[in-house]
């Protein structure tokens, strides 16, 4: 298989429409569509965690196509979000997703102070959210979740956002940055990632003792099931770790969630919501696919032999199912993925997420080979 060919093609596409999505959503905080339009998170919702990316997917464009114009609409996002870095209550881990895709990757651009500073706050407001006894990264603040006392609460997600800590290190060559993003991680692996290769979406710890107490199925089916996107976000995730630190055990935990992940995967190449979902409602999520994919291409590349073909075979399955079943190309709509699922019971089903489209443009761009990297 040429993927570069695939992925070369598949960009033009993606460059046609986004060219008018772009046009059409400039000035807005968009996240998700309702009949193919996007909504606007500025003003009262800039603190939200996927605000980030708008900025990310901007760059993107800008890389694909060199026009300013992109570049121009990532820095006015990365202007909206100091609002955020005012609002205490709207920091938390996710101040990854945010400020990575934004702040740092601009700052690598060109080394503007601005960008720097924004990217060091968030990342020492990321490190604060350490708690030593238990050695995790809380995941929220409680006003997300008035029903328990998150104090304790850890996510999978959260390895998606080490990579601002791995640079913050990288940056300032302060390595309490690094003891904590690893830190994280080592915990990650032993309370989180089951003897099947699955893992949990939240797990509560005493936030006094730190003792690991539950776990919960967070957007998943249940107690016990495995939610997709918390499967890639662990795949992408403990993949990136290993990338920064160089430390096997975080490949080998990747390769361990993508073998299980691959083995649950329908024919169809079409990725559920939760891989221990009933057949009814049985809800498709692109957002988890696009994710898993881009760990996967990652993977691949740090793998010989045989593995090398396996994790890339799995990542273009998935990425030409959405292509060919689960992707609006028309121009006059504002998402490219179709099937993005928020979460199981609350939440929106099967619609455009932006983020599924930021990742999904991501992995065509690992395999067609550009330069690009965000994390
Ligand atoms: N980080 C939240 C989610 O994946 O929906």
């Amino acid at each position: 298989m040429d993927y570069k060919k695939y992925a070369d093609e598949t960009l033009e596409k993606v460059k046609v429409k986004m060219k008018e999505v772009a046009k059409r959503n400039a000035h807005k905080v968009p996240y998700i569509t309702t009949n193919g339009k996007y909504d606007d998170r500025d003003g009262s919702q800039i603190s939200w965690w996927t605000n980030g990316f708008w900025g990310g997917l901007m760059w993107e464009m800008e890389k694909l196509t060199g026009d300013k114009f992109y570049a121009d609409l990532a820095c006015e996002l990365e202007d909206k979000q100091d609002a955020n870095l005012m609002d205490y209550d709207g920091l938390d881990h996710d101040n990854g997703f945010k400020w990575l895709l934004t702040s740092v990757y601009h700052y690598k651009k060109d080394g503007n102070a601005a960008s720097k500073n924004r990217g060091l706050i968030a990342a020492t407001n990321l490190a604060g959210r350490y708690n030593v006894a238990g050695h995790f990264i809380r995941a929220w603040n409680d006003h997300v979740r008035k029903d328990d006392d998150d104090r304790g609460w850890a996510i999978i997600d959260c390895m998606m956002n080490l990579p601002l800590l791995y640079w913050a290190y990288e940056e300032i060559k302060d390595p309490r940055f690094l003891h904590i993003a690893r830190s994280h991680a080592d915990r990650t692996i032993e309370c989180f990632i089951r003897d099947d290769g699955s893992v949990c979406h939240i797990v509560k710890f005493d936030p006094f003792t730190g003792e690991r107490v539950e776990s919960y199925g967070g957007q998943g089916y249940a107690h016990g099931s495995s939610w997709t996107r918390g499967q890639a976000w662990a795949i992408y995730g403990f993949t990136l770790s290993y990338m920064h630190t160089g430390d096997v055990k975080y490949l080998n935990t990747a390769k361990k969630v993508a073998n299980y992940f691959i083995a649950n995967t329908p024919e169809s190449g079409l990725i559920p919501c939760d891989f221990r979902q009933p057949e009814s409602p049985n809800y498709e999520d692109t957002t988890a696919a696009a994710i898993a994919a881009c760990g996967m291409i990652e993977i691949a590349k740090h793998s010989e032999g045989r593995d090398k073909d396996v994790y890339m075979n799995a990542a273009l399955k998935m990425l030409k199912a959405i292509d060919e079943k689960s992707a609006d190309w028309d121009p006059k709509t504002d998402n490219i993925t179709t099937k993005g699922t928020v979460a199981y019971h609350d939440g929106e089903k099967e619609t455009g997420i932006l983020y599924g489209d930021y990742f999904f443009i991501e992995a065509l761009m690992k395999l067609s080979g550009i330069d690009f990297f965000q994390w």
